[in-house]
């Protein structure tokens, strides 16, 4: 018999718990070494499915997902996001700019399919259950599924970039997005032959992970009383 969580219902077996975490441990943004390798359709359709398996504020669920495929619009993307990219870099001077321009931060033509998932605000009406105090809950949403779908996609050894470095209304009028719909991500995808154990930004020097217990707090903010004893962390 399968080994699971005791006394629960539809529990999950030890190794299912497991594959969970491994998806979200061995996640990885990826913008390089792309292989050509079609996606089938059947396999994008399942990706799909998770992701609008999402939760969603009011079950609202404000997602649309626009596939892109053609090449000519991947070259177009690209320069855009060659503009945007060379803006950005002038942000950074010295060892920071020379670090920075020798990072590889998309992988729109690699990739074999780009993918658009965009937010429509308006969906459900001006009154969605659950969203009147918070606007933004409807973002919040979009991005779940964009979790669900960047796991999802892991467990298929499919590797998915997020490209935020892109003039976001220029990209919309390229492929037609209607105006009132926002544009939350740009994603690269396509099979990879190996994930990477860290992200590619730690590898490079530029962030580390910063250490959880500095990030969680209990009963009041500040108060890290996880072992038992209370400390107050600087720069909260
Ligand atoms: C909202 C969002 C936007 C991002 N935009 C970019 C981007 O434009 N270019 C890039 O190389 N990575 C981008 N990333 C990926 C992050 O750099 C990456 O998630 C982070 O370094 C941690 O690495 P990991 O995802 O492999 O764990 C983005 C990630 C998120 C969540």
């Amino acid at each position: 018999m399968k080994k699971s969580i005791p006394q629960q219902v539809n529990a999950f077996s030890v190794d299912e718990r497991d594959a969970v975490y491994r998806a979200i441990f061995e996640r990885r943004d990826v913008r390089r070494d792309f292989l050509s390798k079609r996606i089938p359709q059947a396999t994008l359709q399942r990706i799909l499915k998770a992701s609008h398996h999402a939760g969603s504020v009011g079950f609202m669920q404000p997602w649309d997902f626009l596939v892109i495929r053609e090449k000519d619009t991947k070259q177009k993307v690209k320069q855009l996001f060659t503009l945007a990219n060379d803006e950005a870099s002038k942000r950074y001077r010295g060892a920071k700019g020379t670090l920075y321009r020798g990072l590889k931060l998309e992988g729109i033509e690699e990739a074999p399919i780009n993918l658009c998932v965009t937010c429509t605000r308006q969906r459900g009406g001006p009154n969605v259950l659950g969203r009147s105090t918070i606007r933004e809950t409807d973002l919040y949403s979009t991005c779940c599924a964009i979790q669900n779908l960047w796991l999802a996609a892991r467990a298929e050894g499919i590797g998915i970039g997020w490209v935020s470095i892109l003039d976001y209304d220029a990209l919309k009028n390229l492929v037609g997005i209607p105006r009132p719909v926002k544009l939350v991500a740009y994603l690269c995808m396509g099979y990879v032959k190996e994930f990477s154990s860290n992200p590619d930004l730690e590898k490079a020097g530029w962030r580390k992970r910063l250490p959880l217990e500095q990030l969680v707090h209990y009963e009041s903010w500040g108060r890290k009383n996880g072992n038992g004893t209370l400390k107050k962390v600087k720069n909260g």
